[in-house]
Order: C-alpha cells, then sequence, then structure tokens
C-alpha cells in the first residue's frame, strides 16, 4: 500500500489533504511541528494515519521521522511538502506587539514617539516592513520565510529521495503558491512571493534530476483557500484548495516538472 507524508498536516490544506488520502485508503503519514496538535487533527481520521513530530527546519526531527519511515517501511512513496508559513502570520509575538502597538498609538500620541524610537527593533522583527515592497521588507523576515517555505521542502527532499527510489512510482508534491509564478511578481509580500518562485525552481531542478529514476517532482498551487494563512475572506473551501494535491497524488498517470491549479498546468 502507498504511504504518504504530508508536512504541516496538523491544521489548513495539509490537514484535508490528509483527510481525503485516509479516505482514499492510503498509508498516511502526518507530520506536525507539536505533535499534541497532529494528534487532535487526526482525531476523526482512520487508524491507517500515523501522527509524527516534524519540524522542516529542524535537521534533528528530519532525520529521526526518516529513521522511522525506513525502518517501519523501508520506502516512501508521496512526499508533499505543505508545510509554510506567510509573511502576516508566522509569528504570533509579531502579531500581538503590532495589536498593542496600534492601540498605544490611538490612545497616547506622547508613547507613539517613544515607539518611533523603537523602530529599528520594530523593522528587525519585521513589523514596520510588512507590505513596504521588496525595497523596504526586513531581510530577517524574507530569511525566516525561506527557511521554512524553501530550504525546509528541500531539505525534506535530500533526505527522503533514497526512500522515494525505493517506491515503484515515486512522487513529491511541493505545495506552491500563484504568488511565486514568475510573471506575477511584484514586492506584495515579497519574501513569500520569493520562497515559493524558488519551490518552483526547485521543482524544475529536481524533476530534471528525477525524471530517469522515476521520481515524479510538480508543484501546486491550491488557490486562495480559507485557513488560519488565507483568511475567511477566501474564496475556496479546504476541500477544494487540497484536491489538486490530492489528485496528482492519486492520478495512475500524472506528467513531471509542471506547476499545477486546478488539476490544470499552469505558467511558472
Ligand atoms: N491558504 C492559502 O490561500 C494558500 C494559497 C497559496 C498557497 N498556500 C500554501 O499552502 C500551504 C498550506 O497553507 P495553509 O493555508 O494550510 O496554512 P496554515 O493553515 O497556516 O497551515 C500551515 C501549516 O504549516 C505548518 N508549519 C509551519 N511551519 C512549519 C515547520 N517549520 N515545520 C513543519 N510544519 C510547519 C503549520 O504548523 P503549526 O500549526 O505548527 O504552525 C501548519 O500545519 C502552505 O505552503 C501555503 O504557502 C496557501
Amino acid at each position: 500500500m502507498n504511504v504518504i507524508l504530508v508536512t504541516g498536516g496538523n491544521r489548513g490544506i495539509g490537514q484535508e489533504i490528509c483527510r481525503q488520502l485516509d479516505e482514499a485508503g492510503y498509508i498516511v503519514i502526518l507530520g506536525s511541528r507539536d505533535l499534541l496538535k497532529g494528534e487532535k487533527a487526526a482525531g476523526t481520521m482512520s487508524e491507517r494515519v500515523i501522527v509524527k513530530q516534524l519540524d522542516v527546519t529542524d535537521e534533528e526531527s528530519i532525520q529521526a521521522l526518516f529513521a522511522f519511515v525506513k525502518k517501519e517501511f523501508g520506502k516512501l512513496d508521496i512526499l508533499i511538502n505543505n508545510a509554510g508559513i506567510g509573511e502576516r502570520s508566522e509569528d504570533p509575538v509579531n502579531e500581538i506587539v503590532a495589536k498593542v502597538k496600534r492601540s498605544i498609538a490611538s490612545n497616547f500620541a506622547g508613547t507613539w514617539q517613544m515607539l518611533k524610537k523603537m523602530k529599528p527593533i520594530l523593522h528587525k522583527t519585521g513589523i514596520e516592513s510588512r507590505g513596504k515592497g521588496a525595497g523596504n521588507v526586513s531581510l530577517f523576515q524574507v530569511r525566516k520565510v525561506m527557511e521554512t517555505n524553501f530550504y525546509g521542502a528541500w531539505r525534506m527532499i535530500q533526505v527522503f529521495v533514497p526512500l522515494i527510489l525505493k517506491s515503484e512510482d515515486g512522487r513529491i508534491i511541493n505545495i506552491s503558491s500563484g504568488m511565486g509564478e514568475l510573471s506575477a511578481l511584484t514586492g506584495f509580500y515579497p519574501g513569500y512571493s520569493l520562497s515559493k518562485t524558488s519551490l518552483n525552481a526547485l521543482t524544475i531542478m529536481f524533476s530534471n534530476e528525477l525524471k530517469e529514476k522515476g521520481i515524479k517532482v510538480n508543484a501546486v498551487c491550491p488557490g486562495w483557500v480559507r485557513t488560519d494563512m488565507g483568511g475567511v475572506d477566501a474564496p475556496l473551501s479546504v476541500s477544494e484548495g487540497a484536491d489538486t494535491a490530492v489528485w496528482l497524488a492519486t492520478e495512475m498517470q500524472i506528467p513531471t516538472g509542471k506547476f499545477f491549479q486546478k488539476r490544470s498546468v499552469i505558467n511558472w
């Protein structure tokens, strides 16, 4: 039976991908930074779903999961690199500080002056640079997003390819975004966009490197989806957002080295 590993499976699109793949009868390894959150997320899923701790920015965590999959199954059929953070909401502390800042500023003009003096610190945390385009974005923030969305996915592929090579139909599915489309790049959330453009480039690179070895590597834009990241105004449900990734995981014949949205190929 096919074994599928989903990163960031404890909420949002990742959780829904796990749910749909479980329903379809696959063995799903639900990766979650926080094991308890993962177990809670898997609550209504079947016993086939295995919840494992996984932080894609933590080498030890990745290696521990690799050792488990190797020992338990001796192969991995599909890796779904779903874990991701946005430029807006990756750090709850930032959000709280921003809220306090707004509230104090509206009540005490003097405090506003004091906060202005703190600008270099706020800039470092990313609060001051958000939404200001590539010219002013905090590179501290950009590196943080790249660490998860790009280097995290890259490391996962590096570590798990030896196990995917043991599969008869190995696949890697990178959850990207239309915000990474080359033709659509603006200074809007520049770090996040860059992380997804880079993930797309990585998809092309690995698809070519692994083509001869029979592993198919594709990227997916789920669309704008109602999750913690997408927000309540997004038009798509998690079920719609998970659809193309699940289709790429379950369809018998799929191409390699393509970028998909709504089950169709889109431009890089
Ligand atoms: N929602 C959209 O509209 C939209 C649009 C385009 C692309 N996407 C992409 O779709 C994917 C899923 O997004 P979503 O909307 O479902 O976001 P979400 O609800 O914010 O969930 C993000 C998931 O990633 C996990 N995660 C973050 N950092 C991690 C790390 N270092 N290691 C392991 N897991 C980590 C989170 O775990 P914690 O609970 O521990 O934080 C959470 O499970 C992302 O790659 C995102 O960029 C989303």
